[in-house]
């Protein structure tokens, strides 16, 4: 019998998952968000997607090239915190990359973006760093956004004072567990 990882969705919640959009439009997409978002790191491991495409009867390829094709889909651990930098041309030319290397050394971990990653998390998963390439509000260029907030104007006093916060809350909410 398989045995369960930490991070992985049980069989029983897949189960209603899919008993809830069974028939509907649009199945599959609906399915895959739910999955991960009822997984405690926010993504959708291989043995995941294997599950779902058996249990709607889809092929495997067809849940692939959905996981992969849409960008809120995560195909790796999530961090508990989302910091997603800009770096459209607007947020680049006010000086966004600068920021994006000023938050690892923020929180207090090494870490080097490559650009060609779509994301990266921290070992602890605490923190997921992300770039996107616009968010709509360049007159407020750079735009950083934390946890679904979106700061503007973003400078790196601004952004230390930010992820301070968001770093002493996460501290918090550890040591009270
Ligand atoms: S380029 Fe950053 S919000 Fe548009």
């Amino acid at each position: 019998m398989d045995t369960l990882t930490p991070y992985e969705v049980e069989e029983k919640v897949l189960d209603e998952i899919v008993g809830k959009y069974k028939g509907s439009p649009g199945v599959l997409l609906s399915t895959l968000e739910a999955v991960q978002e009822a997984n405690p790191l926010k993504f959708l491991p291989q043995k995941t997607l294997l599950q779902v495409a058996k249990k709607l009867n889809v092929p495997a390829t067809q849940v692939y090239s959905v996981a992969t094709f849409y960008s809120f889909f995560n195909l790796k651990p999530q961090g508990k915190h989302t910091i997603v930098v800009c770096r459209g041309t607007a947020c680049h030319t006010k000086g966004s990359r600068e920021l994006l290397n000023s938050v690892g050394q923020i929180l207090g971990f090494r870490y080097e973006f490559d650009e060609t990653e779509p994301s990266y998390t921290t070992p602890d998963n605490e923190f997921t760093i992300r770039t996107v390439a616009c968010f709509g509000q360049c007159a407020q260029a750079p735009v950083v956004a934390v946890d679904g907030v979106i700061h503007s104007n973003v400078n790196a006093p601004k952004l230390l004072k930010i992820l301070k916060k968001v770093k002493s809350s996460s501290y918090a909410k550890n040591q009270s567990k």
